[in-house]
């Protein structure tokens, strides 16, 4: 099975963000994956509300919306209006993750729950069956273009496990540090959906690399 693809738009640029959404549009993506970072819960800022709203007005791929952010349910309308059609928030942000989820499918959105490196997936094994997806973290997050870290594909086969035994169908979702070599082995640990950011916008050319990243093969 082919993975879903979510470029990451934090790598792209932002003095072109029209084009930059167009390029995503004209190829084979899944999704947008639009990261925000508030410099609380991570040591850095890109963008809020209105820049959401302005990818959303030009793109024709669904929003995947990634708060790394303290306090989401506060922003969790603002940005389900601004066009978001997935909206994931961290574990360690969420005292009331469960309350956070059904607020966030209350609003029509999918639900993600995003897990930073050191968390373990077993945290999820009581609400694995109300999210939608799975972010799971591959890099600490607040920063693009960082490396991958190689820990994660055990951290992959054993959600997947927790997932079957649960008999639920959440997806995950890998973040961070995503290129042609570690994919193959994401894809045969259990991932369904990678985020690309610079290994995407850095390319000479984004269509194509999209189009590579959706043809791997299992390894
Ligand atoms: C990291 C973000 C990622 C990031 C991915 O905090 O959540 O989505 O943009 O970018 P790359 O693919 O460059 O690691
Ligand atoms: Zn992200």
């Amino acid at each position: 099975m082919s993975p879903l693809i979510a470029p990451s738009i934090l790598a792209a640029d932002f003095a072109n963000i029209q084009k930059e959404v167009e390029i995503l549009n004209s190829s084979e993506a899944d999704y947008i994956h639009v990261d925000i970072m508030d410099g609380v819960f991570v040591p850095n800022i890109s963008f809020g509300i209105p820049v959401t709203e302005a990818i959303h007005k030009h793109a024709k791929k669904p929003l995947d919306v990634h708060l790394m952010i303290v306090n989401p349910d506060n922003y969790l309308e603002a940005f389900r209006n601004a066009g978001a059609e997935v909206i994931s928030v961290h574990y360690e942000a969420c005292p009331h993750l469960h309350r956070t989820v059904q607020a966030i499918h209350s609003l029509g959105a999918k639900a993600g729950v995003a897990i930073n490196p050191h968390t373990p997936v077993e945290l999820l094994s009581d609400v694995i069956q109300d999210i939608d997806l799975v972010c799971m973290m591959s890099v600490n997050p607040g920063f693009g273009g960082q490396k991958f870290i190689e820990n994660t594909y055990s951290k992959v086969s054993r959600l997947k496990d927790l997932i079957l035994a649960k008999g639920a169908v959440t997806k995950i979702e890998i973040d961070g540090g995503v290129n042609l070599i570690n994919a193959p082995k994401l894809m045969t640990a259990g991932a369904d959906i990678l985020v690309a950011g610079s290994f995407v916008f850095s390319s000479d050319d984004p269509i194509q690399t999209i189009h590579q990243l959706k043809r791997i093969e299992m390894v």
